[in-house]
């Protein structure tokens, strides 16, 4: 595993995508580079600096297909909270994209777990998940694989949990009670078998996530501890959230990444 730490979450977002830019540049074969992305707050800096890119002309997406880590279960795309609402809103809609190649599981489905296994298929056909990029909870969520959630679980059907729903309450005005109490998700299996997964970690609040990710030891407790396990995950993360971190680790891996190698 690589830990990038950068100052702020700035230059944490402004790693990240160049990370994403030069791998989608680089990818040079006949099918399209497989992208996976979250919603969140941590990576609209990081969708803001690729979508400046995209119209620089630095980069381009139309030979990129992107699946989505998550989506409420039950809201419409048109409600302001649905992650197709952000994800739209955020990027989508800034970038050269072809809207055929933007994949985002169904909230509405009427068989929501046939869904999933639709969406698990297709992830397949295109020969699985170039890079996935993710963010985490509070409580180490990775996509909505809540604590104690399977380290091989697939696409699927999560139930959230009360801290969850206080947390992205403040999206709901403020009320947990509004955050839906299910959700559609790719498992940490699924996560897992992507070729390269890079997570963004910012502030302080997610400094035990991050922590259990990096020193813990692989635990369904903290489902972000399954990154231990792939074979190339990078965490980016800013100062603020190194703050739970042994003396020791933070300089081993500001030490190991003094030398720039994107
Ligand atoms: C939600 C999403 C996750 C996301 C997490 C963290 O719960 N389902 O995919 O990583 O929020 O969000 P933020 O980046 O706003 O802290």
């Amino acid at each position: 595993m690589r830990v990038v730490i950068q100052d702020n979450y700035s230059k944490m977002c402004q790693w990240a995508a160049n990370y994403i830019a030069k791998k989608i540049k680089a990818h040079k074969e006949d099918r399209p580079f497989v992208l996976g992305l979250p919603t969140g707050s941590s990576p609209i800096g990081v969708y803001q600096e690729l979508a400046r890119m995209n119209k620089a002309g630095e980069i381009t997406f139309k030979n990129v297909v992107t699946f989505n880590m998550d989506e409420y279960l039950g809201l419409p795309r048109e409600h302001d909270q649905s992650y197709w609402y952000f994800m739209h809103d955020n990027f989508f809609n800034h970038i050269d994209i072809p809207a055929e190649n933007i994949n985002i599981l169904n909230g509405m489905a009427e068989d929501p777990v046939a869904e999933c296994a639709r969406y698990e298929e297709k992830i397949a056909s295109y020969g699985g998940v170039d890079l996935f990029l993710g963010g985490i909870g509070v409580d180490g969520h990775l996509a909505f694989n809540e604590p104690f959630t399977s380290l091989t679980s697939r696409t699927g059907v999560r139930d959230l949990t009360t801290d969850t729903r206080i947390v992205n309450g403040r999206f709901f005005e403020n009320d947990p009670e509004k955050v839906p109490a299910q959700a559609l998700s790719v498992g940490i299996g699924t996560v897992m078998d992507s070729k390269e997964v890079l997570i963004l970690i910012s502030g302080h609040n997610k400094a035990r996530a991050l922590a259990a990710s990096v020193e813990g030891g692989v635990s369904q407790k903290w489902t972000c501890s399954a990154l231990q396990l792939h074979p190339a995950a990078i965490i980016a993360c800013d100062e603020p959230a190194c703050g739970e971190l042994t003396v020791d680790t933070y300089k081993y891996f500001l030490d190991i990444e003094r030398k720039e190698r994107l």
